[in-house]
């Protein structure tokens, strides 16, 4: 892709813009640009700056063909089948929550794992937007068949999977509440 056709999108055109995509164009997400996305996710905050999300990246016909075939949810195969690019969203265990000294410093307990992972897969999400890229963030999926076709490090856990291509479809924004609705001032 020719990065200089790409028109420069202002920080909250682009948290507006970007939406859920599911349907995808055949074209492949060139290997430059899947590290320009990382290269961005890697510039999200995480906890204590520990740094512990992956990422996995499925391209190849074969292996997407077995994950959509036998790894996805039911209402995800669909998309899988589709997407020319899979990132598996991975988190180094017993990091995130903990202190350097090992242990677990925070009253949310390991609820900051996802938390990182979460901040991170939104920055990519944006920044695959402003490359003309579609993404969807997936929940539903065979963790610990997904861990084992990749080769998943013991010590890591899939967070969510991250579907990735240029966008066959155009949705339109699902409803937001009000920020009346959502914000409450202390009095
Ligand atoms: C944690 C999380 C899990 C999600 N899981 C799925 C999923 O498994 N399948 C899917 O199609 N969309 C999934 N979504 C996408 C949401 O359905 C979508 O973000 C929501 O409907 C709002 O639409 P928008 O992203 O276009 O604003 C997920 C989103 C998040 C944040």
């Amino acid at each position: 892709m020719c990065m200089s056709l790409i028109k420069p999108m202002n920080t909250i055109d682009c948290i507006k813009a970007r939406r859920s995509i599911r349907r995808f164009l055949p074209q492949k997400v060139g290997h430059g640009v899947i590290e320009q996305l990382i290269d961005c996710a890697r510039w999200a905050p995480s906890w204590n700056n520990c740094k512990a999300v992956r990422y996995t990246a499925l391209d190849k016909e074969e292996h997407l063909k077995v994950l959509a075939n036998t790894l996805m949810a039911a209402e995800n195969k669909h998309i899988v089948k589709n997407a020319p690019l899979i990132l598996v969203v991975s988190n180094v265990k017993k990091r995130s929550g903990y202190e350097r000294d090992g242990h677990l410093s925070s009253c949310k307990g390991e609820s900051w794992e996802m938390f990182d992972a979460g901040v991170a897969c939104q920055t990519l999400c944006l920044a695959a937007t402003e490359l003309g890229l579609g993404t969807v963030i997936m929940g539903t999926f065979d963790e610990a068949g997904i861990a084992k076709f990749i080769g998943l490090p013991e010590n890591e856990e899939i967070i969510a999977l991250l579907a990735c291509g240029y966008a066959n479809e155009t949705p339109k924004a699902p409803r937001r509440k009000e920020v009346s609705e959502i914000l409450r001032f202390l009095q």
